[in-house]
């Protein structure tokens, strides 16, 4: 998957050559490419940002450097791919686990993200026209610049990737996640040592019966969704509940 980023704060983006992200790179399952919207401007302070027909307070980043920059990285494809636009805004609709999953399938992200009041109106309906674009937001809360929530979205699309986690099956259970626990949280987990500052493991998890632990895991998704975010509870399909106690 090639992802490049538009921003006028590259080193913002430099946790993507750590961890889990970083490694993907390194194994080339991930191409990133960060570039720097200033060099697409012509002027001595390499100004990106202007202020807003109408008024107001902040500024708003000129739509020109965007578009050059963006027809420089769509112009360099070289595998045929059709790229998404994905911008970050708060004003998006919401980024969750389900977007990671639809992104995750694409083979070629382009992201902005943008700071000030955000991007001249203009740029996303020009590419509105030629690319599918997302306008996604990761939370109702106003950040100073979408280089954060570009973090978030790559993290939670390229730990979907095939090959990038080391246990294939280690996102099946996610919170969020479609199937197995039916958009809950995920419970709580354990390792060594068994006795720890005088507590213990629940007795079922050293029962090595599946079905029970399965059982087990299930309710107590449910009892932490039920207190954290019975909003979940509400949306869960009883049907889909029904078709996990008949697997288990
Ligand atoms: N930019 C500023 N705040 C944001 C948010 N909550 N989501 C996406 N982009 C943003």
């Amino acid at each position: 998957m090639r992802l490049d980023i538009v921003t006028i704060f590259p080193e913002y983006l430099e946790p993507l050559n750590v961890s889990l992200v970083g490694k993907a790179r390194a194994r080339g399952v991930l191409d990133v490419r960060v570039h720097d919207l200033r060099r697409w401007t012509h002027d001595r302070h390499n100004t990106v940002d202007d202020t807003p027909y109408g008024g107001g307070p902040g500024m708003v980043m000129k739509p020109e450097p965007w578009g050059e920059a963006l027809d420089t990285i769509l112009a360099s494809d070289e595998d045929g791919r059709e790229p998404v636009l994905v911008v970050p805004t708060p004003s998006g609709s919401p980024f969750t686990q389900r977007t990671a999953v639809e992104l995750a399938a694409e083979s070629w992200l382009v992201f902005t993200p943008a700071r000030y009041e955000g991007i001249d109106r203009r740029v996303i309906e020009e590419y509105g026209e030629r690319l599918r674009v997302r306008e996604l937001s990761i939370g109702d809360y106003v950040l100073a610049g979408g280089e954060a929530p570009v973090l978030v979205m790559v993290e939670a699309v390229a730990r979907l990737l095939p090959g990038v986690l080391g246990n294939a099956e280690s996102h099946r259970d996610d919170s969020f996640a479609p199937g197995a626990m039916a958009s809950l949280l995920e419970g709580p987990v354990y390792t060594k040592p068994p006795l720890w500052r005088g507590r213990g493991i629940p007795e079922v998890l050293l029962s090595g019966h599946h079905g029970r632990i399965a059982r087990w895991r299930r309710d107590q998704a449910f009892r932490r969704t039920a207190r954290y975010r019975p909003d979940l509870v509400e949306r869960c399909d009883p049907a889909a509940l029904g078709a996990q106690d008949r697997e288990l």
